[in-house]
């Protein structure tokens, strides 16, 4: 994402230590001590390490991390309900680590809100004075706050359901209610602490499924934890991945799947179902060589096949408009035939795709005609770059890729 986007939550050098020495435990740690030699000599606890990160307003930021990794730690610092050590965390570059109680108080009730994994539902409260708990908080008056709650009830696909009681609800409903009741405030931020970490598998799909739903819809800008890195990789735009309070990447799904940046990330990666993740934009080459259409005759289109040693090349028009593929026996023809233009040899029924498709959205494009598939973009159609077969197949066999380039090559020998 870019940094000209606007940046709602800014963390710098942040470091949260547990237990009673945090000075000594702090110097220690600036010293480079490690966790394990500051819990030895002063027997605190380093939550978090210098973390350091932005969130980006309308974007879907993930934390990520195995249990005690700091991720709790490291959210609940956004809001201030664990006091940092040391650093800073700025909320629309207004320093929430200075903030007073009542400015706390007020970023809580209407800047970020919290969803929690154990739902924090109010039994003997209805759903709907469940999602409206902050509004009256808030004091706002009955009248307004049912309102909203109607309508944020209805958001996360709970209408009907407003005078029945938390106890009579599933799991993935209960925290339909959380989600509503934290959207009830109408806060820019959320914060999801493992809000689906507690429902069984289908329903937390559907949560997931749900939450992507509202986002497109209300674009807020929201901080979601999870240990789980498939959650993380669906819901993510970004994903930080956190090790012993140490941030130790942060990208992309796909920037974190082809450039893990440690040995660390690579082994919790390894497991990864690529073919959701990887996009047609890291598997394109670019600036492939193109037959101009008008321009390059079968002539021109044979002497460009010759040069670069392919015989399937693709056209484009003047204004670089993606038009299809031409193939060199069908040029050799048409160049006998002394035609001036490629155009009866021009292939148009041929696969294309935006850059943002994923493999698995490539592979039902894979077919025996051995086209490469066409990158263009959204707007005009012009041609980005080729992504071939080859590597479709590559990335849709979950093997480890050498393996696959070796079989087949070994397939060609033969
Ligand atoms: N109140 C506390 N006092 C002392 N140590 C704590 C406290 N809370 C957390 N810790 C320690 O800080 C580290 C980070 O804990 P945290 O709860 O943030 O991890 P987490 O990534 O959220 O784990 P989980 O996935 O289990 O929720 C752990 O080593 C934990 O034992
Ligand atoms: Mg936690």
């Amino acid at each position: 994402m870019a940094d000209n986007k606007n940046i709602k939550l800014r963390v710098e050098d942040l470091t949260l230590i547990f237990g009673k020495r945090k000075k000594e435990a702090l110097a220690m740690l600036n010293k480079g001590a490690s966790k394990e030699e500051i819990l030895r000599k002063t027997k605190c606890t380093v939550g978090i390490n210098k973390a350091n990160f932005k969130v980006y307003e309308g974007e879907i930021f993930v934390v990520m991390g195995l249990s005690g990794s700091g991720k709790s730690t490291l959210i609940r610092c956004l809001n201030r309900l664990n006091e940092p050590t040391a650093g800073k965390v700025f909320f629309k570059d207004h320093d929430i680590t200075r903030a007073g109680n009542k400015e706390l108080m007020n970023t809580r009730r209407n800047e970020m809100s919290m969803v929690f994994q154990n739902f924090g539902l109010l039994p003997h409260r209805t759903i709907l004075d469940n999602a409206t708990f902050g509004l009256e908080l808030r004091g706002d008056s009955k009248e307004a706050r049912y309102e909203r709650g109607m309508e944020v009830l209805q958001t996360v696909g709970l209408k009907g359901y407003e005078e029945q009681y938390p106890g009579a609800m599933s799991g993935g409903m209960q925290q339909r209610v959380g989600l509503a009741r934290a959207l009830a405030n109408n806060t820019d931020v959320l914060l999801m602490d493992e809000a689906f970490s507690a429902l069984d598998p289908l329903i937390k799909s559907d949560m997931q499924d749900e939450l992507l739903q509202i986002q497109g819809k209300l674009h807020k800008t929201i901080v979601f934890i999870t240990h789980d890195l498939d959650e993380a990789f669906k819901i993510g735009d970004r994903i930080a991945i956190m090790k012993d309070g140490v941030i130790e990447q942060i990208g992309t799904a796909e920037e974190i799947l082809s450039n893990p940046a440690s040995d660390y990330i690579k082994a919790f990666i390894e497991k990864v179902d690529r073919k959701t993740v990887i996009t047609a934009e890291t598997l394109m080459f670019r600036k492939p060589t193109i037959v101009q259409f008008g321009k390059d005759g079968p002539k021109g289109a044979i002497r460009k096949m010759r040069s670069t040693g392919v015989y399937v090349l693709p056209v484009e028009n003047s204004e670089h408009k993606f038009l299809g593929y031409v193939e060199l026996a069908d040029m050799i023809q048409l160049a006998r035939e002394k035609e001036r233009t490629v155009e009866k040899a021009l292939k148009t029924d041929v696969p294309s795709v935006h850059k943002d498709y994923t493999v698995e959205q490539m592979i039902p494009l894979i077919s025996n005609n051995s086209y490469p598939v066409a990158v263009v973009d959204k707007e005009e159609g012009k041609l980005i770059g080729l992504v071939t077969q080859t590597s479709i197949v590559i990335e849709a066999t979950r093997y480890d890729d050498d393996e696959v380039i070796e079989l087949i090559e070994k397939a060609n020998e033969i």
